[in-house]
C-alpha cells in the first residue's frame, strides 16, 4: 500500500519521480505528492486523486521545480486520515525543513504523537506518518545528522516502514530506510533511485540493492552507504534486476487487464517449461526443497492465502487431495493469524500471494516458520519479503501484472499448484500412473484452449453488454469450480462494483434463493463431470424462480438451449483442469462490463494491487 520513490542525481528530479509515481499507481492512488529541493528550501507539492492533479498542480511552478537534482515522492492508498491534501505525502517537520514519504503504518503512532506533542510539536494532518517527521526532526536537533537521526527514531517506531527522508541542511543527502515493507535502489551512472518497487526505475537501470529490515542508505549522487541499525557498515549486494521495461506498457491493449488476460496461454508455457516436458517425462520441480521421505510423511498442508490467491489455494486443496491424499486446510491469512492454529515438522505450509508482500500472510507465513513448518510460496515475485521467508521457492514467473484485478498471476498460481499435486503423487505413488499421463498431456494443451475462447470473445463481450445493467449478479459452481465462482464474482464487484457473490450451487435453496426473481442474472459454472447434473438441477430450481440463466460449459447437450437465456461454450477440457478454462470467460465478463459501464478497470476506487497493512 502506498508507493514511495526518490532521486539522487544530475537530472532534473521533478519528471523521473512523477514517471516513478506512475508506474507504482498500482499501489494506491488516492493522492500523491512529492518534494523537491529548490534553490535554498525543500519544496512539498500535493494534489487529490490520481497522478494527473500532481502533474497539473506542478505545471505551475515549472521555473522553480525543474531544476530540482534531488527529490522524493509519494501515491498514497488512505490508512490514517481521509484522501485530502492535508493528508497526502510528504510531510514535514514545523519548520519545514525535514520532509519525509512512508509506505505501511505505525502502529505507536498515537504515544509517539503525545511525546511529540508534548515537545511543541504541531501536527496538522491524521496521518500516522507525520509522527515520523516529528521525531526525526527532533533527533536531527541533537545530533545534526540525518543518517543518524533517522536510526536514533527508529528504534523507538513499532510498525511497519519504508521511509525516504530529506533535509534542508543536508541538501545533497536522501536517507532511507525499512522494516516489514518493501525499499530497493537503483543505481544509475551517478545517480541512484530509491523505489517501492522496481518499476519506477527499471527503464533507467536494472542494477539494485535491496534493503534489508532496519539498514539506513544514505544516498548521494556518488556514493551508497548502506548501514545496519548500530551504524555499522554493510557490503553492497548489487543484483541485476530481470524485469524488462517494456512489460509495463499496455502493448495496444486499452487497459493492462485485457492485456493480462491475454496473455495468459504464454504464461502457462512459460511455467510448464523446464517442469514438464512430455506427458511420459515426471514432473520436475527441483524448487521444493523437500527431500522425498520427508514428502512421503507429510500428514497435512496448510495453504494461507488472500484474495484471488485464496481462490487458488482453494483449487490447491481439491486437486492435492485428490491426488495425495494429504488432508489439506485453506484459511484466509488474515483469519490465520488470530487464532490457535496446528503445526508441527510434519506440516507444509504453503503461501500463496502474486505480490509476495500482502501483510496478513507475511505475518501467517512467520508464525508457521517460528513453529518449525517447512514453509513453500508460491509468488510472482522471488523477490519479495515472502519468498525471502521461503524454504522451498515456487517462482510462477507470470510477469509484471500491472492491474489491480489479479488475472495471469490467478492462472499461474493454479498451473503451479497442478504441477505440485503431480509431483507429489508422482512421489508418494498416490494416484494411478496412466491417469496422471494422462493428465500432464492434457495440462500442456490448455495454452491452446484459452487461446481459442480469447479467438472468440465477442460472444461474452455480448453477454457482458446484455447484463451490464444489472446491480447483482450470482455465480453458482460445485466441487472444482465452486472457487471458479467466487473468483468470477470477486473480479466484477472489484472493477464494476456491482453486487455480485459466488455460491456453492447446493447452497442456494439454503437461502440466497429468496434473492431470486426476472432481474437477477445468475451464472452456472456448468463443466462436465462429476457434478455436471448436480448443477444443472440447482440450475432448474433457479430458472423456476424466473432468474436471468447464463451458462458456461463445455457440453452440447441441446436441452442447455430451454433451460438458459445465454450460453457461453468454452473447449472441452478434463473436469480436473475446467478451473482453468472457466475463469477466462469470467475474467473477460468482469472486464467488459466494467469497460461498459466507463470504470476505472486498472485502477479500481478504494483498492491497491499490494496490500501491506494488516
Ligand atoms: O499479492 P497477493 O496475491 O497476496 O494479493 C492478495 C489479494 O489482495 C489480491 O488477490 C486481490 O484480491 C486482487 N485485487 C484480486 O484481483
Amino acid at each position: 500500500m502506498c508507493g514511495i520513490v526518490g532521486y539522487v542525481g544530475s537530472k532534473s528530479a521533478v519528471e523521473i519521480l512523477l514517471d516513478g509515481l506512475e508506474q507504482l499507481e498500482y499501489r494506491g492512488y488516492d493522492s500523491s505528492g512529492i518534494a523537491l529541493k529548490c534553490n535554498d528550501s525543500i519544496n512539498v507539492y500535493k494534489a487529490v486523486g490520481k497522478l494527473k492533479n500532481l502533474r497539473e498542480v506542478l505545471s505551475n511552478h515549472t521555473q522553480e521545480v525543474n531544476g530540482a537534482n534531488i527529490g522524493i515522492g509519494h501515491i498514497r492508498w488512505a490508512t490514517h486520515g481521509a484522501p485530502t491534501v492535508v493528508n497526502a505525502h510528504p510531510h514535514t517537520c514545523n519548520c519545514g525543513n525535514l520532509v519525509v514519504v512512508h509506505n505501511g503504518i505505525i502502529e505507536n503512532y498515537k504515544e509517539l504523537k503525545e511525546k511529540l506533542e508534548a515537545l511543541g510539536c504541531e501536527f496538522r494532518s491524521q496521518t500516522d506518518t507525520e509522527t515520523v517527521a516529528h521525531l526525526v526532526a527532533q533527533k536531527y536537533a541533537q545530533t545534526k545528522d540525518l543518517t543518524k537521526a533517522v536510526q536514533l527514531a527508529t528504534k523507538e517506531i513499532e510498525g511497519a516502514y519504508a521511509l525516504a527522508i530529506m533535509h534542508n541542511d543536508e541538501p545533497d543527502k536522501l536517507v532511507i530506510t525499512k522494516r516489514n515493507a518493501p525499499l530497493v535502489v537503483g543505481i544509475g551512472e551517478k545517480e541512484y533511485y530509491a523505489a517501492s518497487d522496481i518499476p519506477a526505475f527499471i527503464k533507467h537501470t536494472n542494477k539494485a540493492v535491496y534493503l534489508s529490515d532496519n539498514q539506513v542508505a544514505t544516498i548521494t549522487k556518488d556514493s551508497l552507504v548502506i548501514e545496519d541499525e548500530n551504524g555499522n557498515n554493510v557490503p553492497l549486494k548489487i543484483e541485476q534486476l530481470p524485469w524488462e521495461s517494456v512489460a509495463l506498457s499496455k502493448m495496444g491493449y486499452k487497459h493492462f487487464m485485457l492485456k493480462e488476460i491475454h496473455e495468459q496461454p504464454d504464461v502457462i508455457r512459460n511455467i510448464l517449461s523446464g517442469k514438464l516436458h512430455t506427458s511420459l517425462a515426471p514432473v520436475e520441480l527441483a524448487e521444493v526443497m523437500l527431500t522425498k521421505e520427508s514428502l512421503k510423511e507429510l500428514n497435512r498442508i496448510q495453504i494461507i492465502a488472500c484474495g484471488t490467491s485464496l481462490h487458488a489455494a482453494m483449487i490447491g486443496k481439491y486437486i492435492i487431495e485428490d491426488f495425495c491424499s494429504i488432508p489439506v486446510d485453506v484459511e484466509a491469512s488474515s483469519e490465520y493469524i488470530y487464532r490457535k492454529t496446528v503445526t508441527d515438522d510434519k506440516t507444509l505450509v504453503i503461501g500463496v500471494s502474486q505480490s509476495g508482500e500482502t501483510a496478513d500472510t507475511l505475518t501467517a507465513i512467520k508464525q508457521a516458520k517460528s513453529r518449525g513448518s517447512h514453509i513453500l510460496i508460491i509468488t510472482n515475485r522471488p523477490d519479495s519479503a515472502m519468498a525471502r521467508e521461503a524454504d522451498s521457492l515456487l517462482s510462477v514467473n507470470a510477469g509484471i501484472e500491472v492491474s489491480v484485478a489479479a488475472t495471469k498471476s490467478y492462472i499461474a498460481q493454479l498451473i503451479s499448484f497442478y504441477l505440485l499435486a503431480v509431483y507429489m503423487a508422482e512421489i508418494k505413488g498416490s494416484k494411478d500412473a496412466n491417469y496422471l499421463t494422462k493428465f500432464k498431456s492434457d495440462m500442456l494443451l490448455l495454452p491452446q484452449k484459452i487461446e481459442e475462447i480469447l479467438a472468440h470473445k465477442e460472444v461474452i463481450q455480448n453477454c457482458a453488454r446484455k447484463y451490464s445493467g444489472t446491480r447483482d449478479f450470482i455465480y453458482i459452481a460445485r466441487g472444482i469450480n465452486y472457487p471458479t465462482a467466487l473468483e468470477g464474482a470477486l473480479k466484477l464487484k472489484e472493477i464494476s462494483y456491482i453486487n455480485a457473490t459466488g455460491y456453492p450451487a447446493g447452497e442456494l435453496k439454503h437461502g440466497p434463493i429468496a434473492m431470486l426473481d426476472d432481474t437477477m442474472p445468475v451464472l452456472s459454472v456448468l463443466m462436465k463431470g462429476n457434478v455436471y447434473e448436480k448443477i444443472l438441477s440447482n440450475s432448474e430450481e433457479a430458472r423456476a424462480r424466473n432468474a436471468r440463466m447464463i451458462a458456461l460449459t463445455n457440453s452440447t447437450d441441446e436441452k442447455l438451449n430451454d433451460l438458459f437465456d445465454f450460453i457461453i461454450k468454452v473447449p472441452d477440457v478434463n473436469e480436473l483442469l475446467s478451473p482453468i478454462i472457466s475463469i477466462v470467460p469470467l475474467q473477460l465478463i468482469a472486464y467488459y462490463i466494467a469497460e461498459f459501464l466507463g470504470k476505472d478497470v486498472d485502477q479500481p476506487r478504494n483498492l491497491a494491487k499490494s496490500v501491506t497493512v494488516e
